[in-house]
């Protein structure tokens, strides 16, 4: 369907012409005859498709040429938990929260546990086994009846001491790859936010560049690039500043 509006919106009515006898005429009828085709085909192609597709068709071709789904109104329920921001920021990469919204009530630790394990097992999900443990027992809390203050809550959040900074710690790759970043990002390309290429040419000649990016990585924000939004990220300032480094030099 999008291939198709796409292959439409795109051919323009006098391509469809190219080597067409009538372009020897006068530029006025080459247009109108060219409207008049271009309208005709339309008129093909609505045909033989259903009425909702159709419907579809006719708002993008008179709206603009860009079809943009409605963002998803629903949002993390917020808590105090360790688990809250791990969820953000990780559980947000792949679908909206409405999956997670939407599962049966009442799930206990143990299934929301093996459901987030389930995100990493089968779907390649970047989580830690800590990570699964600390949400699993943050969305037991939020949606089903577990209370913050039990012990398998409070045993499950516990995050691991972390390690004084080491070179490893400082490997780019490993963080990009251990915080999700690139679940979201690409070199090259926009994925959920924008090119680590587009954000380097955005910020090249700013001179405060390394501190504007650690910030932005470190609260995450919207706005900036579009309406997709980006969680904090569980990094320290020397993480964001090697991961802002990295990103402007591409
Ligand atoms: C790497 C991509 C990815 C990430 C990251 C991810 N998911 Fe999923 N999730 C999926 C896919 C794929 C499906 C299945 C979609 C479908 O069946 O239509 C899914 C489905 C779900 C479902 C619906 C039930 C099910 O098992 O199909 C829940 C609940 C869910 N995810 C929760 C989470 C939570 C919580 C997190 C964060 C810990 C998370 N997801 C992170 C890929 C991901
Ligand atoms: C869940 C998706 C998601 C994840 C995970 C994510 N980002 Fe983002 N990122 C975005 C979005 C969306 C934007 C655009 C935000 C805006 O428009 O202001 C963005 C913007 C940025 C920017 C530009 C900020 C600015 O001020 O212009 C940088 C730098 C960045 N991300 C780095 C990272 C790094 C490094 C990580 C991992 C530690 C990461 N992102 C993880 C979605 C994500």
């Amino acid at each position: 369907m999008v291939a198709i509006d796409a292959m439409l919106l795109n051919q323009s009515p006098l391509t469809l012409h190219r080597g067409n006898p009538m372009s020897n005429n006068t530029s006025l009828t080459r247009l109108l005859n060219s409207a008049f085709i271009g309208s005709l085909l339309t008129i093909v192609v609505l045909a033989s498709m259903s009425p909702s597709v159709s419907q579809a068709y006719a708002a993008v071709d008179t709206a603009i040429k860009k079809i943009t789904l409605p963002a998803s109104t629903i949002t993390l329920p917020k808590s105090a938990l360790p688990g809250y921001n791990l969820a953000l920021q990780k559980c947000t990469i792949c679908h909206s929260v409405d999956y997670i919204h939407h599962q049966p009530p009442g799930m206990d630790q143990k299934a929301w546990t093996s459901a987030v394990l389930k995100m990493q097992h089968s779907y390649g999900a970047p989580l830690s086994e800590s990570d699964i443990k600390s949400i699993g027992a943050y969305l037991s809390v939020v949606y089903g009846s577990a209370k913050v203050d039990d012990p398998t809550i409070i045993s499950a959040s516990q995050l691991p001491i972390s390690a004084p900074p080491s070179d490893k710690a400082l490997d780019v790759q490993v963080l990009l790859t251990n915080n999700g970043c690139t679940g979201c990002h690409d070199i090259n390309k926009t994925i959920v936010g924008p090119a680590f290429k587009a954000i380097a040419k955005k910020y090249k000649s700013d001179t405060g560049a390394i501190s504007k990016l650690v910030v932005s990585i470190r609260n995450g924000g919207t706005g900036k690039w579009g309406n997709m939004a980006m969680p904090p990220m569980n990094v320290n300032d020397k993480q964001a500043q090697a991961l802002a480094e990295f990103i402007l030099k591409q």
